[in-house]
């Protein structure tokens, strides 16, 4: 185990199908005013915003509804939530979506009282809130991005040119969280299957660093195998209660600090597909997929040691009479096959990448010095062309 730490997670779970009746009794334990914040509409088809109403009602709260909150939430409507926040005088947020709900509720939190420039304080300068912070609640509808149990906040700024994360501390993450697997069954195929990469590029993200024999990389490599075998089966049924709960679990543990534990981590794949997310307005999880393999072809003979554990814990690649070299690279192969066997988008160009906005992407990436390799510009250059 590498270094020093603390771990501590506040987030109070309540995972499976009956978890909607833990809703209410959460409630009470906030002031009279929540804001409900929800996405485009979806929650309005399925049924979850009718169950959500009831469960508010029998708390007795009066509801500030907060709709339209967009995929890749913009810093534009941030500022609109924190309008709302500041004129009703908000108790509670509660977040009823995916990832980009939950995340836009930790930056209207963590903004509406701020009486500084809060893109500059906490999304550029990486700054800590000292306004007071409104508490989040959620009830996850989508699975993928761990917003539900972590401080992650992406907001995309295309005034400012970026699309930026910001992990807040325990204060900003959902205090608690309502996780039941039939929710996520009406998620479009292509959204869903996005979520499987994202929970995998989270978990790879964080296993590729460091050198030393760490419990946490086996807790990562559990995590692996079973998202794999899961999801072989969730994209052939997406129906399949038992492997979806499963994913949603999965998720969860994928991001939300436990696999960070005795670690470093790298994030470069998610500063690439940030870039292109900015650009495109693309799945999040697309984006990532889209550039993996070449990223990790490139620093593969830089971490060599661990791409070859990936391939013969996680894939059971035979090591005998191969090198390590070999071994890697079939690792990856397996990683290669897996994805096009759930079906995620493997090239960019079919998500709004071209020659004409290379630059303007490579532009707007995040070279961190974290990884096995700290990348130069070219390498990036050089990675998007391969994704395309
Ligand atoms: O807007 P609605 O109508 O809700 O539709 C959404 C949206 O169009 C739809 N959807 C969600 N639940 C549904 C559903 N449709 C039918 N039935 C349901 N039950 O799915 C679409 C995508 O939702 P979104 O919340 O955007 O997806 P996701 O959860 O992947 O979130 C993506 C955002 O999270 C950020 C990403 O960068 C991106 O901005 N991330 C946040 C992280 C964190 N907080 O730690 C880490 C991640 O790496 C990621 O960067
Ligand atoms: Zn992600």
């Amino acid at each position: 185990m590498q270094g020093n730490f603390t771990y501590h997670n506040p987030t109070r779970l309540h995972f499976g199908e009956d978890a909607m009746q833990h809703l209410a009794g959460e409630l009470k334990h906030y002031g009279p005013t929540v804001m409900l914040s929800y996405g485009g509409g979806s929650i309005k088809k399925n049924g979850i915003y009718d169950a959500v109403v009831a469960a508010l009602k029998e708390a007795g709260k009066t509801v500030i509804e907060d709709a339209g909150v967009m995929p890749n939430p913009t810093y534009e409507k941030v500022q609109e939530g924190c309008r709302l926040v500041r004129e009703h005088k908000v108790d509670l947020i509660l977040a009823v979506g995916g990832g980009s709900t939950i995340d836009y509720a930790k930056a209207v939190s963590a903004s509406a009282w701020c009486e500084e420039d809060a893109w500059e304080k906490y999304w550029v300068k990486q700054g800590w809130p000292t306004c007071p912070v409104v508490p989040i609640g959620a009830v996850l509808t989508m699975v993928g991005t761990g917003s539900e149990m972590n401080g992650g906040s992406v907001i995309t700024n295309r005034k400012a040119g970026f699309k930026l994360g910001k992990v807040f501390g325990p204060d900003l993450y959902p205090q608690f969280t309502i996780l039941n697997p039939r929710f996520t069954m009406t998620v479009p195929q292509y959204q869903m299957v996005a979520g499987f990469f994202d929970i995998m590029s989270h978990l790879m993200e964080q296993y590729f660093a460091g050198t030393a024999d760490c419990t946490t990389d086996y807790l990562n490599e559990g995590l692996m195998r079973s998202l794999v075998h899961s999801t072989r089966i969730a994209a052939r049924n997406p129906q399949d209660y038992e492997a979806r709960a499963n994913i949603m679990w999965t998720a969860t543990w994928a991001l939300n600090t436990l696999l960070k534990c005795g670690k470093g981590g790298d994030w470069e794949v998610h500063q690439i597909g940030h870039a292109i997310g900015l650009v495109t307005d693309a799945t999040h999880g697309m984006t990532l997929a889209t550039v993996s393999l070449p990223y990790y072809r490139l620093v593969m003979h830089d971490g060599l040691h661990q791409f070859v554990r990936f391939a013969t814990h996680v894939w059971g690649v035979r090591p005998e009479g191969k090198t390590d070299e070999q071994v890697a690279e079939e690792g990856l192969k397996c990683l290669e096959a897996w994805m096009q066997e759930i079906g995620v988008v493997m090239h960019s160009r079919e998500l709004g990448v071209t020659e004409e906005n290379l630059q303007a992407v490579a532009d707007a990436v995040l070279i961190f010095p974290v990884g096995y390799r700290t990348l130069t510009r070219d390498e990036v250059i050089s990675i998007l062309r391969q994704s395309m």
